[in-house]
């Protein structure tokens, strides 16, 4: 019959071979490391072409990739754009090539969300209001003022923006905390480190608590708090975001209170929603990536859990 034959042809379509071009942000963390091994390793174990550009962490270099699969005529590309702001002509360009975009873990502020098929990531602002939370329930019983310090991530970047958001609007509900700096480490060990130290050479003893946007500052940050003569994790209170294994080693040393997860390993989610759009397939415009919390005391019994 004819829908039969229709079956056919869409199951065939599926399966087809595709290219698909990958720009990814860089390889600033851990996190990026094992998300980057995560899509890599779907694309080709489903049998798919993978052209793969990592921009470095510069906008210019993204938009110089998406251009040349472009010109390479790719089947879909998938997109994890540094910041959020400025790539409207170069989607407006995949767009009139008839080439699909998945965006994959940091969104982009366009006003035409037709640019992009879906959005698979995590929700950065709910991750904020996790860190911020714990601290209140942390801090329940202590008397102001809590210095809060920030390690913010690469400046424009959505989970810079929203992790900071989201933090905010939690502890700005009591008058007790105050963030005392707040500064940019671009989600790198090194810069973490080095913002750090001009955080302790600023404020040193009064500094209550560290906020990082994600685990490689936090880490970095910890080094400079040791070398400084106090006790990450006892002196200095330590939220991070990731929850990769470093993370979970850190608070089994005591060092880290608490680590947020942002789950990295959406690699075969995304295969399948690239899968089922080249099969004329419906995709949702949001799909979140679920993620939860994790304290020191979980530390031990968790870590040989983890698999990022
Ligand atoms: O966009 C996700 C963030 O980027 C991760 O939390 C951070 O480690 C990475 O560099």
């Amino acid at each position: 019959t004819n829908s039969d034959t229709e079956e056919k042809e869409s199951d065939d379509q599926s399966a087809e071979k595709l290219v698909i071009g990958f720009s990814q942000v860089g390889a600033e963390s851990e996190w990026r490391t094992a998300n980057t091994k995560s899509i890599q390793n779907a694309i080709k174990d489903a049998g798919h072409e993978l052209k793969f550009s990592d921009a470095q962490q510069k906008q210019e270099n993204q938009i110089k990739a998406i251009r040349s699969f472009i010109t390479q005529k790719v089947d879909a590309i998938v997109f994890s754009p540094v910041v959020e702001t400025g790539f409207e002509t170069v989607l407006r360009e995949a767009k009139d090539a008839g080439i699909p975009v998945f965006l994959v873990d940091r969104a982009v502020d366009v006003d035409d969300d037709s640019l992009w098929v879906t959005f698979l990531g995590s929700d950065f602002v709910e991750e904020g209001r996790k860190a911020g939370n714990w601290l209140v329930e942390e801090m329940a019983d202590q008397e102001g003022p809590v210095n809060i310090v920030e390690l913010q991530g690469t400046v424009g970047s959505a989970p810079a923006i929203d992790r900071k958001q989201g933090f905010e609007e939690i502890v700005s509900k009591e008058d007790k905390f105050e963030i005392i700096k707040s500064q940019t480490g671009d989600f790198t060990r090194a810069k973490g480190k080095e913002v750090m130290e001009a955080f302790l050479k600023s404020d040193g003893e009064n500094i209550d608590v560290l906020y990082s946007h994600n685990y490689d500052m936090a880490i970095g940050a910890i080094q400079a708090i040791e070398e400084y003569g106090l006790k990450p994790g006892e002196d200095i209170k330590i939220i991070g975001v990731d929850a990769v294994r470093g993370a979970f080693e850190a608070m089994a040393d005591g060092k880290m209170n608490v680590t947020i997860e942002c789950n990295p390993l959406f690699g075969p989610q995304l295969v399948e929603l690239i899968e089922k759009h080249a099969a004329g397939g419906e995709i949702e415009k949001r799909i979140a990536v679920e993620e939860s919390m994790y304290t020191m005391d979980q530390a031990e019994e968790l870590l040989p859990t983890r698999k990022y």
